[in-house]
């Protein structure tokens, strides 16, 4: 008989609203969320983090015993509360030593050195909570490189007990391998029959993303063209061979938005709400984000915005190579991102050259991300590569029209627009360049000005689209059943 309601234990390293620095945070808070109202049963779990206020939590009686090979046993605590506007449960591990620091995997910039032993805790860590719980999961679902030790860990170091669970790894990044020392081996305690290249070696190192793909029962990642794009050697890392030989269990499913956040009709972060047929709020919100950045207000000028890590992926090496040229140009452009110093400066600087026309804000404000998503008028996202993204899907239920390059999930969202027909929900270039991203800038600005009804009537149809939870946790559910499947049938060889 097919169970219905599945019990799903979901570990990851950052989960919104307690930990976040990009998307896997924004995953992690809302996909169980979304699981949980299919009617399933799910527990998140991530590190207690020094940055989580333990008095807002409801810690657990005992202590968790976790075996880490030469390390010998260490203890965690647990605390637990509920993800908002939901009653899924989420456990913190605690544990000083490795999570009691200032950054999540870093402190401004430079990696812990340590991260494989911390995040090789968290995974163990996840296994003895569950079983201090009674929780006995159908569904491991574990998330990029942090936790991919996982879906080998319940077939070697804890099958006693969950042999029957089948493993479940999302790919959110594969730019992020987990690439350590071997030595992690010895910590995981799975056996060095494990450390070759079909497994957990690249080049003589342990390679954690690259076991958690042969091991999975399947593999998912989140955009259909980013599952195709991984397999190629521009976009594979070095692991696309490896991809592409365990391609029959890879899926992609394309993120949702959670739109109790991000809608402009309730977002309280904002100056004036609006909506499809009611836009007059968005003059309001462009206007106080003109000012906010000490810009020229003015309604007529095209004001572009960018939210993001400031990060090669990101494409701000092309927006650095052509901000001189725009800036001849009568538009507008803000920037909101921390990351590389490099970027960080430049921008910085050009800000003071291009005072009142171009704007920055350096450091991460979740505020600030609302009021740009709401005020501009075209959201730039020239991503070297993009899993999926977030921001162009929320850029178009604020009517604000994406510049994007034709990547993974961005290419799966933005339909170019399309002089012909009059139609599109933004504007795409295939070839990274600097040429390629200028002159559709330049393109975009133009329809602006000199196609006001063709620009008005994307803006309302990118509005009326609908990247909802509720159908990427119905392909979630359908993968979850491929692997329970798959993991039946094993069992019975
Ligand atoms: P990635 O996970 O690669 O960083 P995504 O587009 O999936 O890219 O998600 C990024 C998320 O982080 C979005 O929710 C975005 O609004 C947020 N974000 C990124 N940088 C900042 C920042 N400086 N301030 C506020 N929010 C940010
Ligand atoms: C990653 C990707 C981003 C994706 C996010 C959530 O950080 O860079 O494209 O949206 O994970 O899946």
């Amino acid at each position: 008989m097919v169970k219905k309601q599945l019990n799903i234990l979901f570990v990851a390293s950052e989960v919104v609203p307690f930990a976040k620095t990009g998307g896997l945070a924004d995953v992690s808070g809302a996909l169980p969320k979304a699981l949980k109202e299919r009617g399933h049963n799910v527990i998140v779990v991530m590190p207690r983090y020094y940055q989580i206020d333990k008095g807002t939590l409801t810690h657990v009686e005992g202590s968790l015993g976790v075996p880490m090979g030469p390390m010998g046993e260490l203890w965690a605590g647990v605390y637990t509360t509920t993800l908002p506007e939901s009653d899924a449960s989420i456990y913190f591990i605690d544990h000083e030593q490795f999570f009691g620091r200032r950054g999540l995997y870093d402190d401004n910039g430079e990696s812990y050195s340590d991260n494989d032993n911390r995040f090789i805790f968290l995974s163990k860590a996840a296994f003895q909570l569950s079983k201090m719980l009674g929780f006995s999961p159908d569904i491991i679902h574990a998330n990029d490189w942090h936790t991919a030790a996982m879906p080998l860990l319940a077939r070697t170091r804890f099958v006693h007990d969950f042999a029957n669970a089948a493993t479940v790894l999302t790919i959110h990044n594969l730019q992020h391998q987990g690439n350590f020392f071997k030595g992690g081996i010895d910590v995981m305690e799975v056996g060095w029959e494990h450390f070759n290249p079909m497994e957990f070696e690249s080049f003589d190192r342990l390679n954690l993303l690259k076991g958690g793909i042969a091991h999975a029962d399947a593999v998912t990642t989140v955009s259909k063209r980013y599952a195709q794009e991984i397999q190629t050697p521009e976009f594979g890392f070095g692991l696309q061979d490896h991809i592409r030989a365990h391609a029959s269990k890879l899926f992609g499913i394309l993120n949702g938005v959670d739109y109790d956040e991000w809608n402009p009709s309730v977002d309280s972060h904002i100056a004036k709400s609006f909506d499809v047929g009611d836009m007059e709020g968005k003059l309001a919100c462009k206007r106080a984000l003109q000012n906010h950045f000490g810009l020229a207000v003015r309604d007529d000028v095209p004001l572009i915005g960018f939210v993001g890590r400031f990060a090669e992926q990101k494409g701000i090496g092309l927006i650095a190579g052509v901000l001189d040229g725009l800036m001849q140009q009568d538009l507008q452009i803000i920037m909101l991102g921390t990351g590389e110093k490099w970027a960080e400066h430049y921008f910085s600087e050009a800000a003071g050259r291009y005072s009142g026309k171009f704007g920055i804000h350096v450091g991460y404000s979740d505020a600030l991300a609302h009021q740009i998503e709401a005020g501009c008028d075209l959201f730039l996202m020239p991503s070297l590569f993009e899993p999926c993204g977030l921001n162009q899907i929320y850029s178009l239920r604020y009517g604000t029209l994406p510049i994007v390059r034709a990547t993974g999930g961005l290419d799966d969202t933005i339909e170019n627009f399309n002089e012909a027909h009059r139609n599109g929900n933004g504007f795409k270039f295939e070839i990274p360049t600097q040429e390629a991203l200028y002159y559709t800038v330049l393109w975009a600005v133009s329809i602006y000005y000199n196609d006001k009804n063709a620009f008005a009537a994307m803006q309302e149809k990118a509005m009326q689209m609908h990247f909802g939870w509720d159908d990427a946790a119905a392909e979630y559910e359908k993968v979850y059943r491929y692997a329970i499947a798959k993991r039946h049938v094993e069992q019975l060889q």
